[in-house]
């Protein structure tokens, strides 16, 4: 170790690195029968974690078996096989080794002159993304850090190109459904909280069109600007996809912006079954894509599309003398010129070497279970006593509460909110929670393609049991 150098020998870096390497073979082998993963308190962490900053280095050997021992046990592992929460992280092991080469490389991926090859291979990712998603050629977009920073990529563009950066008196619409991302998207971009219509969903959730295009006429009335909408391809909570046929005819109709929220479900297109679904996804403005969720890349991959890529630019580009060895000459794409970061890492690679390695029809395949599995949840809770579907599995969403006629509504709810935890206590699964209409509905987002029916059917038979002993707890504490 040459350690004011920061360089290690190379048989240090091959020892350490082989030992990496069995590390993450082991967790991606051996998943099925690895615990889940914990979220311990805060006073637990910081009794393993807090020390002084270190004066002087240690062995990387004891380093990495504080990682091993006190780390990465102490996250929940959201690629395991029942993680079924929020929305999982089913990342694959080409992956891996691509963020560890853009790491290792330290590809820049800003400014053609410094990474020439890695923006060609962003090109060409997002065209196949694009192609996926039936956008025009003049579409074009990049990876960002996640479906956050890539909707306010998508609605800066749509900012620039619709008010010419004049927020004052404009107006965008979504229904109440959507991610939280887009209320902090548009208060970053200077609009505030009054600017943002979030409209009531209908019976299944999505935006109506009538709902929406009866806001704009009344907002064009009252002298505001309409100028976007943000429709869902798959909420967070339910897997619901807005009519976005419809609603690209009502911004036709309005001049609004059509920007699809898809940074969950827009992925589905590789498949057949999420291609119907999204069927209308070619008509966005703008699009947000996360590959980082459901086609199966490591933390922090999202994406966003753009119809017209020129909006990108016009509404990023701004020159800087420091980097006038930078502009080309001819036509290479400078990626800072697109989206807010100047440095960015090589996202690309890893979506790269996915398709490459595994094809596009194995990973449509492994979406297309993602949907299987929702169904196969959704059929055993309706054969079962006790349970009721709150909606049914769209887009490898499923939500369901325990409601047995034994127990009053209010009692059901108050069960159903304790399962996630009692499961996450118990340790086979993990589950998540939301509010529908106003009551309690768990979670079930089976996407992760190395999840089994007889993972599905465990949990499922687990939180049975589990909520039968809550019920009977309760019955028995009943005065
Ligand atoms: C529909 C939807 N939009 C946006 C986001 C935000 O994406 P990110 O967490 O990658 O920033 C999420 C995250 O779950 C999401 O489900």
């Amino acid at each position: 170790m040459d350690s004011d150098r920061l360089t290690l020998s190379p048989e240090e870096m091959r020892s350490l690195g082989y030992r990496v390497v069995d590390l993450l073979v082991d967790h991606f082998a051996g998943k099925e029968d690895a615990p889940i993963g914990r979220s311990p308190g805060r006073e637990e962490l910081e009794g393993l974690l807090r020390e002084e900053l270190p004066e002087e280095g240690q062995d990387p050997q004891e380093v990495l078996d504080q990682v091993e021992a006190d780390i990465l046990p102490n996250t929940m592992r959201v690629d395991h096989p029942r993680f079924f929460g929020f929305v999982p992280g089913p990342n694959n092991f080409v992956s891996v080794l691509a963020d560890t080469l853009a790491a290792g490389f330290n590809v820049f991926s800003g400014t053609w002159i410094s990474g020439a090859a890695a923006a060609q291979t962003e090109l060409v990712v997002v065209d196949w993304l694009r192609e996926l998603c039936g956008l025009p050629e003049t579409a074009g977009g990049l990876f960002t850090s996640g479906g956050s920073m890539a909707s306010v990529t998508g609605l800066a563009a749509a900012r620039h190109a619709v008010l010419d950066d004049e927020v004052e008196g404009a107006v965008a619409y979504c229904s109440d459904q959507t991610h939280t991302s887009v209320d902090r998207a548009l208060r970053l971009l200077g609009f505030g909280p009054d600017q943002l219509r979030r409209l009531p969903h209908d019976e299944a959730y999505r935006l109506d069109p009538e709902v929406l295009a009866e806001a704009v006429r009344t907002d064009r009335a009252a002298g505001r600007r309409p100028f976007c909408v943000i429709a869902n391809a798959g909420t967070t909570n339910t897997g619901a996809v807005d009519p976005l046929l419809r609603l690209a005819d009502v911004a036709d109709e309005h001049d609004l912006w059509l920007h699809v929220d898809g940074a969950y479900g827009a992925a589905a297109v590789i498949c057949e079954r999420g291609r119907e679904r999204l069927s209308g996804v070619d008509r966005a403005d703008s699009l947000t894509l996360d590959p980082h969720k459901w086609l199966f890349q490591p933390f922090e991959i999202g994406g966003v599309l753009v119809r017209d890529q020129q909006h990108l630019r016009r509404a990023f580009q701004i020159q800087a003398e420091y980097l006038e060895d930078a502009i080309g000459e001819f036509d290479e794409v400078n990626y800072s010129d697109y989206g807010i970061q100047l440095t960015r890492s090589f996202r690309a690679l890893k979506l790269w070497m996915t398709l490459k390695v595994f094809g596009r029809r194995a990973v449509a395949t492994a979406v297309a279970r993602g949907f299987d599995r929702a169904d196969q949840a959704e059929a055993l809770l309706r054969s079962w006593d006790g349970w009721e579907v709150v909606t049914p599995s769209q887009m490898g969403i499923l939500t369901y509460r325990y409601a047995p006629d034994a127990l009053s509504a209010d009692q059901a709810d108050a069960l159903t909110r304790r399962l996630p935890k009692a499961l996450r206590d118990e340790g086979t699964a993990m589950v998540t929670k939301t509010t529908l209409e106003g009551r309690p509905a768990l979670r079930l987002c089976p996407i992760n393609p190395r999840t089994s029916a007889d993972d599905v059917r465990q949990t499922l038979t687990v939180l049975d049991r589990l909520a039968e002993s809550l019920a009977d707890d309760q019955r028995g504490a009943a005065p």
